[in-house]
């Protein structure tokens, strides 16, 4: 059997600065981005020195293809939030990375292909759903709802526009889209749905995410959140990134090593 390798050396070819402290790194990578599905990471080596130690992990946000459609590299949506993503908000072309991935488990399509997709991601947690809707946009019915605080933190999303999802933005202070939270835009989804097979796919805050959960559960539509937790080494080893799932144990749950068993994780079967 062949097997996946998972440590890459990446060169950096392409940086796109949207301001605000969010960026897009592209990296060529051709035997990652042949492998990497929606919704699977990768965990990077900031730099080959003691700082920053740990690998910080980075959802896939688009793949590039050449001409004949073959894959040629992943790119990266990243904010500034610490030191490690300061540094890769500052790489220029020609820099190598070191990178681990795919890692987690990606989106799965509904097998029924009538069933409405429905994308809900708030902030930095919108970057998985680039590369999902660029592969599911041809034969499912997709939409994607994107909440962010105000249209600064939502600069990125002209690099949705040709993504083949219609897009529905919320704004906390009203600067783009509707304003509100992007619950707003479910709350819509889910009541216009009226016994149509869907599903409801989320990443972003712990918060937004819980709220999606609940309203999911509520009106019996299937839900899959995309855990971002805090993680270490990435393929199950340190016990860093757990979240608790329920479970038939004395205390009603046990936890889950999100990078192994999700990222992508069953919201009716997480406690929130
Ligand atoms: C599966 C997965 C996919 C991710 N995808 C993206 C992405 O596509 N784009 C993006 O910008 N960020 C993403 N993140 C979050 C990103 O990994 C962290 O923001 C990054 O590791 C912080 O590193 P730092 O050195 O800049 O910050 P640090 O100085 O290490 O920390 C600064 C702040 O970030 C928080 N933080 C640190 N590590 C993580 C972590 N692993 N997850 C969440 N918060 C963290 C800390 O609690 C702290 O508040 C993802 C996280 C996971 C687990
Ligand atoms: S990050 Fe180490 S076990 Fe998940």
């Amino acid at each position: 059997m062949e097997r996946t390798r998972l440590l890459h050396e990446c060169t950096v070819t392409k940086r796109t600065d949207f301001g605000h402290g969010y960026f897009e790194l592209f990296l060529d990578a051709p035997e990652l981005a042949a492998q990497m599905g929606a919704g699977q990471f990768v965990n990077i080596r900031v730099r080959d020195e003691l700082f920053p130690l740990l690998r910080r992990p980075f959802s896939s946000f688009d793949i590039s293809k050449d001409v004949r459609g073959r894959a040629t590299g992943i790119s990266l949506l990243g904010h500034i939030v610490g030191q490690g993503t300061r540094m890769l908000a500052h790489m220029e072309p020609g820099a190598k990375l070191s990178l681990n991935g795919p890692l987690g488990h990606p989106f799965e399509a509904p097998e029924n292909p009538a069933t409405r997709v429905i994308m809900v991601g708030g902030g930095i947690g919108l970057a998985p759903f680039l590369h999902l809707s660029r592969q599911w946009a041809k034969d499912r019915e997709l939409v994607l709802l994107a909440g962010g605080r105000a249209q600064k933190d939502l600069a990125f999303m002209k690099r949705f526009s040709d993504a083949g999802a219609p897009i529905l933005l919320a704004t906390e202070d009203g600067s783009a889209g509707v304003k509100g939270r992007v619950t707003v835009l479910l709350d819509a989804e889910l009541k216009a749905l009226r016994g149509k097979p869907a599903v409801v796919l989320t990443c972003g805050p712990w918060a937004m995410m819980k709220a999606v959960a609940e309203m999911c559960i509520a009106a019996s539509v299937p839900s899959f959140a995309s855990l971002e937790s805090v993680m270490a080494c990435g393929y199950g080893v340190c016990n860093g990134c757990v979240a608790q799932v329920k479970a038939d144990t004395p205390h009603g749950f046990r936890y889950a090593k999100t990078c192994v068993e999700g990222t992508v994780m069953d919201c009716a079967t997480l406690v929130w």
